[in-house]
């Protein structure tokens, strides 16, 4: 059968799944549908529907006016508005998973109770709160040590941190207040001191293929300084593990991901189709779990959808099958490097209308994603989030971060990226403060 597989989402990860499936050997037919042109996704796409992503009826009509026999979605506020349910019900099988089976992302407080529950090790100490009730107690026990986290989808900006966002006991009750204020439930859990790392995994809601581990860089300035953003870049190892984690963290990661998938089958009543993210931080007691996610990371599929040898329709397949156990998933050996270039003033108050010029010629082993740009009389604009990312590959982190480098330095105009990510320094500083915590 040929397939017609509709993508929904137009960042730099639905670029990177439209490239993925157009190399496909079965070479599928691609079609988008998204708020916003990427021209990258257009130019490999026959037909590109503008709408509404969050409006479960549009994306199955535009799914069935084109036919659509497979779909794939990108980002997380589809997943949370039952689009895969909308599309599954116009006969569309989808890789992601419906409304129900996504709140392990869209509400923090069901993935922590689900944990527990289900007696998944990697919980931090957390409580859940609809009101300020009982706050205090908790706040006082984990002076400073708390998180505080909107329990919804924020975008990013539902998290802060005891010591870093918050500065005192009156900050945080500040910032519940604002929470309860605007009805939302929120979670208080206990900060975890470590080296963070995502860990993804293809599941058909039986069987789960992992991905090899990446770490993202979440603030906008060199030395994890500035803001948080949506990530700034990632790296992978040839090795495909991380050179501070060790052989026990990637099976405890792996176990748990694949522990949450048979919790959510048996919770929900339904398999978990998609790609299940597991956010997690490496600590002196083994790894805990920072979040989950629904879908593929932005930047880490970036990385992987690169490195990835195996047939992506293929993959799709499976999960949506369920016969994901027969599909051998590689990785090519090789590290990886992404580096998103931004807008200057990026993510609070980013310059928008350049034109960003990309190199005429890429060595064969870089790629470009394009991610927040527009095409005016032919030249390529930048809309104010993250424009491109670049990915450099090599036989070893440093390679493949010299080579990224040499790319983004070739793009011109007022943006900025963070040059220390993937460098010998860093890498050896992440390597160092995970062997202090280790021997503390
Ligand atoms: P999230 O939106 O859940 O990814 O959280 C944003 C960031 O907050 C994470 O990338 C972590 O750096 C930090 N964070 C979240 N939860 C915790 C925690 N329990 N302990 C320490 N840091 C955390
Ligand atoms: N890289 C972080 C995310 O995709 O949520």
């Amino acid at each position: 059968m040929s397939e017609t597989v509709l993508i929904v989402g137009s960042g730099a990860r639905e670029h990177a799944i439209a490239l993925a499936l157009a190399r496909s050997a079965q070479q599928p037919a691609l079609v988008c549908f998204s708020n916003a042109l990427n021209p990258g996704i257009a130019s490999l796409c026959l037909e590109y529907g503008i709408g509404r992503i969050t409006d479960p009826e549009a994306v199955a009509a535009f799914a069935r006016e084109h036919e659509a026999t497979l779909a794939v979605i990108g980002p997380e506020a589809p997943l949370a508005a039952g689009v895969a349910d909308a599309l599954m019900s116009v006969g569309v099988p989808v890789v992601g998973p419906t409304r129900s089976l996504a709140r392990i992302e869209s509400s923090k407080g069901f993935a922590r109770d689900l944990l527990a529950k289900y007696k998944i090790p990697g919980n931090p100490f957390f409580r859940r709160f609809t009101s300020m009730d009982g706050l205090e107690e908790v706040l006082n026990v984990y002076a400073n040590r708390h998180v505080i986290k909107d329990d919804g989808l924020a975008g990013g900006k539902g998290v802060k941190v005891c010591g870093d966002h918050l500065l005192s006991i009156d900050d945080s009750l500040a910032f519940a207040r604002e929470l309860v204020e605007h009805g939302h439930p929120f979670v208080v859990e206990e900060k975890i001191e470590g080296e963070e790392f995502s860990l993804m995994s293809f599941c058909d809601g039986v069987t789960l293929k992992h991905m090899p581990a990446v770490q993202d860089h979440k603030r906008a300035y060199n030395g994890d300084k500035g803001p948080n953003t949506g990530g700034m870049g990632t790296y992978t190892d040839a090795d495909h593990k991380l050179p501070f984690l060790n052989g026990k963290d990637i099976t405890e990661a792996q176990e748990m991901n694949r522990r949450v998938a048979a919790a959510l089958a048996q919770e929900c009543g339904a398999p978990y189709r998609g790609v299940l993210y597991g956010g997690f931080m490496a600590t002196r007691d083994g790894v805990k779990l920072i979040e989950y996610n629904a879908r593929f990371g932005d930047p880490e599929s970036l990385n992987l959808l690169t490195l990835l040898q195996t047939d992506f329709v293929e993959i799709c397949r499976a999960i949506v099958g369920g016969t994901l156990a027969e599909v051998d998933v590689r990785f090519s050996d090789r590290a990886s490097v992404c580096k998103y270039v931004v807008p200057e003033g990026y993510p609070e108050t980013p310059r928008k209308g350049d034109e960003v010029q990309l190199p005429e010629e890429l060595p064969t082993n870089a790629k470009i994603f394009l991610s927040a740009v527009d095409v005016q009389q032919g030249k390529l604009i930048a809309t104010g989030s993250r424009a491109v990312a670049v990915i450099g590959i090599g036989d070893n982190i440093s390679e493949a971060e010299a080579v990224c480098e040499q790319v983004v330095r070739e793009i011109p105009g007022p943006f900025f990226h963070r040059t220390d990510i993937g460098t010998d320094s860093v890498i050896a500083g992440r390597v160092d403060h995970m062997k202090r915590l280790r021997s503390a």
